[in-house]
């Protein structure tokens, strides 16, 4: 009701609401950051002391855990309430002593344009044009649990409840602090690269799309997804570590839908597990050694490993379209490898952090050689590609097709869209028409034989629905190249873009046994990139390949561009491109403010509702509840916590933090109830390491209260009574 109160104040505003509950009724829509400059060091590095200056960068840009959707489901109903990991920026600075590249990864669903923008414009402020978009790579992991809101095409407005500051501030902010770190401690070091394949911790969730790619192609691969991680692994001049970067593909998806508290999900637990374990005695998110694990070509891979079923009868879904015979496409479901989806998470995070470990260790490949930086922008409605000597084909103005709407088997549409689909269903395209109007036949031929749902490239009310100005990026350290992609490449898409940039790079001489990795859901989001065959078969990903079946073919043509003019070192030759545009009008949010929050008769905020048990053994979960206020009335809540779990000393009789929020073992639930009243439910699953001895559970938070006209913002903390916890056996 609020949101309708506060739409009337928007002309059209009905559309605006039926728009958003189909759309967001439909739709499942799924950070590395590289800077490179020109700038001549005042006092360069000698040679012989050091191959680079390098600088690691981590920053909280964990923003409101509260009422804001989650973005990746694009379920309505997941609306963030609490927190299970905090999420993190990842910044690494490189410099040769000539050019400088930057490469975030950051725990978010994707890097949207806006948010890229905003972030150049901070650093403009801060930098000059030390940090351009040329030489800073923004990548996000693809986790489907952080908050959305920072988006400005209307999509994405459409299903984030709208364009949020208080969501994409915390995200540039925290960006923008990763690399000042890694910026004030840059010092000179040298970088190894290893790869290696990590097994059972990934699979095809589209195999028949896959399968319809030429035989003789797929014949030179043993698997349907690829398997390969890479390491880069930084070290000063003494040897010792202070960073590792790394590249897997899987979907950032073990967390499933029915999660509500944001998480960094299976990528963000590996950089948990590999900085704890470097940054021994540090509570998560401190210490200087910083692990980035960055997603790459995993726009049909899935990370749960026991496959799709049917939820209700167990039976296998249906091979081609994904769907149940009973329940259709939202009874689909692919599960495992773990018992729920938090022991999945665990499971894969760590299967990804052991094989990165172990690469780390065995590192020895020195990453010698010059840093490159070559970025365009490229209007992606309509770009030629020339096939044969006869043929030339183009791109399309953006479409959803039919299948978009009926999500993966990670994740499926509430409503009865499948997978495959090749012809529109007339009754939704009457729907579409009434509301959005009906495409062009222009655009329907475009993107043939994709049905289209939605014509979003036709669709510019109140403002564009999806982006036509795209970055196109390649940073090279040395040997090893970072293809920066907008989107979610499908494995053989990704297969295809890597050994054309390869043999691009070593066509003049320069560059030899080159290490091609792609970043994936880098710097703008433009949703799926499949091959020209699989987008035939039309499942999600080719549905939601939004500049029609030759998209793939334009971005091999042009990063092809960018790698030629690295090898060529002609970079400065590059045309720019047409810039993005930056949106100061018509953005809209539909989430209101927070109210006042209310404590129940007799109590005050921070007052325990449900108290611990005395005593507990490890491996055992306490539980307590306070009265809580509105987590976003907490503000900015980088770099603080809603959580202690505190230990007692005897010997200095004080109490010393052992896990805040940022904790795996830790869980902060915000139950929302009705009257404005809110509690906060905090769990810690005590690990069969801890110590024995007297702990406490303490919640802090902020309680938003009317003073005269006013409302004011005003902390509280409550703390749980003292318990012990005992070994495990009597
Ligand atoms: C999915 O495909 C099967 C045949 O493979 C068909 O029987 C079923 O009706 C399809 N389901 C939907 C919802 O289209
Ligand atoms: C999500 O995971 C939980 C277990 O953690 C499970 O009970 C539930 O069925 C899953 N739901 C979906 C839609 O996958
Ligand atoms: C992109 O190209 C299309 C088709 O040529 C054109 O209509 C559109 O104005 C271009 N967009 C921008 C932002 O330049
Ligand atoms: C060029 O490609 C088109 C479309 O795939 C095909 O019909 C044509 O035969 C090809 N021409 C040559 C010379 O290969
Ligand atoms: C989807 O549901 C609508 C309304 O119930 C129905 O008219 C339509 O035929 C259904 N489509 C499919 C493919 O089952
Ligand atoms: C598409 O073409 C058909 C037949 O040529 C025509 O009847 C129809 O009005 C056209 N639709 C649009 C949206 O232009
Ligand atoms: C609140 O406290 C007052 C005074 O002690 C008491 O009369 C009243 O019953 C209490 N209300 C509740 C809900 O406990
Ligand atoms: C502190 O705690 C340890 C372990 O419970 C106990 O053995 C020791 O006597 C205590 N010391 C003091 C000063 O209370
Ligand atoms: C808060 O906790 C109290 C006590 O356990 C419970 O009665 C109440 O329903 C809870 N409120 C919400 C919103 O969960």
């Amino acid at each position: 009701m609020a949101s309708l109160s506060l739409c009337r104040r928007v002309s059209a505003c009905e559309a605006t609401l039926a728009v958003l509950l189909v759309v967001a009724a439909l739709v499942n829509v799924t950070l590395i950051a590289l800077m490179a400059t020109w700038k001549t060091h005042t006092d360069p590095p000698s040679p012989q002391d050091s191959r680079y200056l390098i600088g690691v960068g981590r920053a909280d840009c964990t923003g409101p855990p509260a009422d804001i959707p989650l973005m990746g489901y694009a379920n309505p109903e997941q609306t963030a309430a609490g927190i299970h990991t905090r999420l993190y920026s990842r910044a690494f600075i490189i410099d040769d002593g000539r050019r400088r590249v930057v490469f975030v990864t950051a725990d978010v669903g994707m890097i949207s344009q806006r948010l890229r923008l905003e972030v150049l414009r901070a650093l403009q402020v801060k930098y000059g044009d030390l940090y351009r978009q040329e030489n800073l790579v923004l990548s996000g992991t693809h986790t489907h649990c952080g908050p959305a809101g920072y988006f400005q095409y209307t999509l994405f407005m459409v299903t984030s409840k709208g364009f949020m500051k208080a969501s994409i501030k915390p995200l540039v902010d925290g960006i923008v602090k990763s690399i000042d770190i890694a910026h004030r401690n840059m010092k000179p070091g040298r970088i190894y690269r290893s790869r290696g394949e990590l097994d059972h911790s990934s699979l095809n969730r589209s195999p028949h799309s896959y399968l319809n790619n030429p035989k003789d192609e797929r014949d030179r691969y043993q698997w349907n997804t690829d398997k390969q991680v890479v390491v880069l692994k930084f070290t000063d001049l003494d040897g010792d570590g202070i960073g590792m970067l790394s590249w897997f593909a899987v979907h950032a998806v073990s967390m499933n839908y029915t999660n509500r508290m944001v998480s960094s999900d299976n990528m963000g637990y590996a950089s948990y597990l590999m900085e704890q374990d470097k940054n021994r005695g540090q509570l998560p998110g401190q210490g200087g050694f910083v692990a980035g694990f960055s997603s790459s070509n995993l726009g049909d891979v899935s990370p749960n490993t026991r496959g799709p079923r049917c939820m209700n009868t167990g039976l296998p879904c249906d091979y081609l379209n994904s769907s149940c015979p009973v329940g259709g496409t939202k009874m689909c479901k692919a599960f495992g490898p773990g018992e729920d989806m938090f022991d999945s998470t665990r499971i894969i995070g760590h299967d990804i952090y052991r094989k990165a470990k172990e690469l780390y260790a065995v590192a020895v490949e020195e990453v010698v050689g010059s840093l490159q930086a070559a970025h365009q922008w490229v209007n992606m409605t309509d770009v030629t590609v020339q096939i044969n000597d006869t043929h030339a084909v183009s791109t399309c103005k953006p479409a959803l097709g039919h299948s978009f709407a009926a999500g993966t088997t990670d994740g499926g549409g509430d409503l009865n869209f499948t997978q495959g689909a090749v012809e529109g269903d007339p009754f939704w395209d009457r729907i579409r028409d009434a509301l959005l109007g009906e495409p062009s036949n222009q655009t329907q031929e475009c993107h043939h034989p994709k049905p289209i749902l939605f014509s979003t490239g036709e669709m510019n009310w109140p403002l564009p629905w999806h982006p036509q100005i795209v970055d196109v990026q390649i940073i090279t350290i040395g040997s090893v190249a970072v293809v920066a992609v907008p989107g979610e490449m499908t494995t053989m898409s990704g297969r295809r873009l890597r050994e054309a940039v390869k043999q691009e790079l070593e066509s003049e001489g320069a560059f030899k046994d080159t290490e091609v990795v792609l970043a994936g859901l880098s710097n703008i989001y433009t949703h799926y990139i499949t091959t020209y065959e699989e987008y035939q078969v039309q499942r999600y990903e080719g549905a939601s390949t939004i500049y029609g079946p030759h998209t793939l073919s334009a971005y091999l043509q042009k990063y092809r561009g960018l790698a030629r003019a690295i090898a060529q070192d002609k970079v400065s030759e590059l045309p720019l491109g047409p810039p993005p545009p930056f949106f100061e009008k018509n953005l809209f949010n539909l989430l209101p403010a927070p109210p006042v929050d209310r404590a129940p008769e007799n109590s005050s905020f921070g007052d325990v509702l449900q108290q611990v048990y005395p005593i507990y053994r490890q491996g055992e979960v306490v539980s307590v509840t306070f009265v809580a206020g509105n987590p976003r009335n907490s503000g900015d809540i980088r770099d603080k916590t809603f959580v202690t779990v505190e230990i007692y000393d005897n010997r200095t009789d004080s109490w010393e933090i052992v896990h805040t929020d940022a904790s795996w073992e830790t869980r902060f639930h915000w139950l929302k109830g009705s009257n404005q009243q809110s509690n906060a439910t905090i769990e810690w699953h005590i690990p069969f390491v801890a110590p024995c001895g007297s702990y406490r559970i303490k919640h802090l938070g902020h309680y938003k209260h009317r003073v005269g006209w006013q409302t004011l913002a005003s902390p509280y903390e409550g703390t749980s009574d003292v318990f012990r916890v005992t070994g495990s056996t009597y």
